[in-house]
């Protein structure tokens, strides 16, 4: 069943009943300020960090769920019904929900009186612009009343949520004109604070939320708009809100725009007052002067367009199935650029103040986004690369606001160091700017124990050499990419986390196969950027570590049919016919497979077989088998996981395409392809009800075969999946890879395919490529006619060139 559909042309999904099966959601914002849009206008608004700088308030877990938001309320005489349906949840003649790239728009109609919204954050900008549109559709005057409403957060939002002995008593606001500021904490420590204003007079406000709703009201029945009349409250502590009344009279057919815009300032300490107790406001007047007609957010509107065309021009494909054309070239592209933005901060299932940036989540994250934003991507890497310490360990995770390492959750993860090879490798064979290898980068943080970043990644390299087990596999220490996987915790204590507990890892035999294949794909990047830069004695010195962690794997690490998992703390092993649960995990054949170690052997065939034959299901490759059925304490939070989500068998999206490009590798196109369509989103469309997340993002985590409800996702939009699979597709399927010294085309396509055509823009050249699977005629690759050798088109001097390649 579906809940909407795809506009290809306009680039949105377009919802057309508000009951979706779960909120689907949409991103505004795309460097500072940043929003966070349901179908039904729920959500909230933030200043770079969801945690330290909320700006709205929202209450997860909520009954119902998605309660809160930037809501408006139109009390036509007659009834009282909100654009978005929610939260009056009157009925509606018409419902219609865009989700575009980093813009919403929510229509709602009812009784001849259209009211359409469009939520987005302008470019440069720190605010959200909301256009609202109201027009009478019917023969007659319609005379009604509008009301705004969104409700502050006391800023940091961890403490909004729970110390409300202090929290009733701080609020405070300034109401001047048409503005109403939120000045909470002004007064003190902090220089910032927000306003929400509309471009017209208006005939009243409210500004606290008892006053607004009354005390036993919820968001459905605000006393104040079903009695037709504005409080005129002035907040002073418990909960300041804001809301502008305005009256509106439309003639048959009359359109009236307002531009309601919520936003953020910061003043320099000097410059905070205008008056003793009046704040600056100068900033805010600022930004509310360049959005104060319909045609100015036009207009900006129109810039954040070209934006995102610009963008997603970089790679395009026309390959007949529109269901991968519209993924390739919009929506997977778009939720990489989420990701690169929040991490794993903010989502409907992240709740803004659970965990900063990742460092191995980021690494990976920039292998989906390189290629449109490349300098963002530089600053990035020196962000993640800064938190590392000498020895190649790093912090685990980072807080974007302050870039510092995150203390409570430490370092300790063993595959974290390596994650960073791919991070750079990945950015310099898209620009060819190798300068980021000699920027000197701090070790946590301290410039005074600067190196370079090439000499940051030798010693991530080092960073698993001496980091050995008694197999000569790598140590996994707390966790390896399967954070649930912990092997040194032993954790018999509800109240631990199992993410931060202390770890035995004195004296553990614990090693993980994952890092060993993930050491050996990265070991050979690394190995490979020594032979470009001619420090050859370097690669010969790395070369040897990796060959010796081949002969560990093959020796150590293979179960006859598959490739271990791991070996626990005690030296036994996991992932083996010997074990009763968790017999074969996905991560090691992956990571096995894309390193093709034991290629010859037949190793890589065996373990993708065995893949197909014990992990995959019809809605994708579940990360172990059989699941865990009891808590084991050796083994840690997976085996914590009711059978079938998450870690336990749940089909961890992140993780399957590491078998498809295991797939692609070892040749086999059909399985890669049909692996890929099982958990793409746009081939889930029919089933949303099934699905239940947004049909157009990927999400974190699909319930498996042995799951209660095999099919369902959850944890949608911000995870490594986007990355992966957009790396997968393009690269890998598609086949189209950037390299030191030109672009590789080397497509991996079923045989029923005819072809396809992909236009990728690579370091100032446009390579518009062809690509057809015909059997009799010579097969090759030419570059404006001329056949060349190989598969790598050298780097181009003319602005563009058409490829032609026929496998
Ligand atoms: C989550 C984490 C990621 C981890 C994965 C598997 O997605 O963000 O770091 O690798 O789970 O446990
Ligand atoms: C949880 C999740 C895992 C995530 C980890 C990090 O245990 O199962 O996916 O990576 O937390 O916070």
């Amino acid at each position: 069943m579906k809940f909407g559909y795809f506009d290809d042309v306009a680039k949105e999904y377009v919802i057309t009943t508000p009951e979706t099966p779960w909120p689907w959601i949409n991103y505004l914002g795309n460097e500072d300020f940043f929003s966070l849009i349901s179908n039904t206008a729920g959500g909230y608004s933030f200043y770079k960090d969801a945690k330290f700088r909320r700006i709205t308030r929202y209450r997860y877990n909520n009954v119902p769920m998605d309660n809160g938001g930037r809501y408006f309320y139109i009390n036509d005489g007659n009834s009282v019904w909100s654009p978005g349906w929610k939260p009056c949840k009157t009925p509606l003649d018409n419902y219609e929900c865009r989700h575009g790239m980093n813009y919403t728009k929510i229509k709602g109609e009812k009784d001849g009186i259209s009211a359409e919204v469009l939520f987005f954050v302008p470019l440069k900008t720190w605010a959200e612009v909301q256009k609202v549109t109201l027009t009478n559709t019917s023969n007659e005057t319609k005379k009604l009343k509008l009301f705004s409403f969104m409700e502050w957060a006391l800023w940091n939002a961890a403490t909004d949520m729970e110390n409300f002995q202090r929290n009733f008593s701080t609020g405070e606001v300034e109401i001047e004109g048409s503005t109403i500021y939120h000045k909470t904490e002004y007064k003190e420590r902090r220089d910032h604070y927000a306003y929400y204003s509309v471009n017209t007079e208006i005939d009243g406000y409210d500004t606290d939320r008892e006053t607004f709703f009354g005390l036993y009201n919820g968001f459905h029945e605000p006393q104040k708009v079903l009695e037709g009349k504005p409080g005129m409250s002035v907040a002073h502590g418990w909960s300041p809100v804001a809301s502008h009344y305005i009256e509106v009279e439309l003639k048959p057919g009359e359109s009236k725009d307002f531009v309601f815009v919520l936003g953020y300032v910061e003043n320099a300490q000097e410059e905070k007052w205008e008056s003793k107790g009046i704040i600056n406001k100068t900033k805010a007047k600022a930004t509310l002067a360049k959005f104060d007609t319909a045609e100015k957010v036009d207009a900006a509107f129109d810039e954040l367009k070209t934006y995102w065309e610009e963008l997603l021009d970089v790679y395009t494909v026309d390959s007949g199935d529109e269901k991968l054309d519209r993924m390739v070239n919009i929506w997977n592209q778009y939720q990489c650029m989420i990701t690169f933005n929040f991490s794993r901060s903010a989502s409907y299932f992240e709740s803004g103040i659970g965990r900063g940036m990742g460092f191995r989540d980021s690494n990976q994250d920039l292998i989906g986004f390189v290629h449109q934003i490349p300098e963002r991507a530089r600053e990035r890497i020196i962000d993640i690369a800064s938190t590392q310490f000498p020895d190649g360990g790093c912090y685990h995770q980072y807080q974007p606001l302050t870039k510092r390492g995150n203390n409570d959750i430490g370092g300790g993860f063993n595959d974290d160091p390596m994650w960073l090879i791919l991070g750079v490798v990945s950015y310099i064979k898209e620009t060819g700017d190798f300068s980021i290898l000699d920027e000197m980068v701090p070790f946590d943080n301290d410039m005074s124990v600067a190196k370079t970043m090439f000499d940051h990644l030798t010693i991530s390299f080092d960073h698993v050499v001496n980091n050995l087990g008694p197999h000569g596999l790598p140590l996994i220490g707390r966790a390896d990419w399967n954070d649930c996987l912990n092997l040194n915790c032993f954790s018999n204590d509800p109240n631990e986390s199992f993410q931060t507990t202390e770890n035995k890892t004195e004296g553990s035999k614990a090693e993980s196969l994952m890092i060993a294949g993930l050491f050996v794909v990265y070991g050979r990047d690394y190995i490979e950027l020594c032979n470009v830069l001619g420090k050859t004695e370097e690669a010969a010195r790395a070369q040897k570590h990796v060959d010796a962690m081949i002969e560990a794997v093959k020796q150590h690490g293979w179960d006859g049919d598959w490739y271990l998992r791991a070996y626990d703390y005690y030296g036994k092993k996991v992932g083996s016919k010997e074990n009763k649960e968790g017999q074969i995990f996905i991560e090691s054949q992956g990571w096995c497979t894309m390193a093709e170690i034991g290629k010859e052997e037949g190793m890589c065939t065996k373990a993708l077989d065995s893949v197909k034959e014990r992990l995959d299901c019809e809605y994708g490759i579940v990360l172990n088998n059989p699941p865990f059925s009891e808590y084991v304490v050796e083994y840690g939070e997976i085996s914590s996981y009711p059978a079938g989500y998450k870690e336990n068998a749940g089909i961890f999206c992140h993780n399957n395409p590491w078998v498809i490009i295991g797939e692609v590798l070892n040749g086999n196109a059909e399985r890669a392809w049909d692996y890929f369509k099982k958990i793409c989103p746009a081939y889930l469309e029919d089933i949303s009800d099934l699905h239940k997340t947004e049909p157009y993002v990927y999400s974190q985590m699909i319930a498996g075969k042995d799951a209660f409800k095999p099919g369902e996702a959850k944890n949608s939009w911000l995870t490594g999946t986007a990355a992966w699979n957009f790396y997968t597709i393009s690269q890998y399927i598609l086949g189209v890879r950037p390299d030191y010294n030109g672009l590789i085309v080397d497509p991996c396509i079923p045989s029923d395919w005819k072809g396809f055509t992909v236009n990728r823009k690579f370091r100032g050249t446009l390579y518009n490529i062809e690509v057809v699977n015909n059997d009799s005629v010579e097969k090759g690759i030419w570059v404006d006619g001329n056949k060349i050798e190989g598969n790598v088109i050298p780097m181009q001097k003319s602005s563009a060139v058409s490829v032609k390649v026929v496998i």
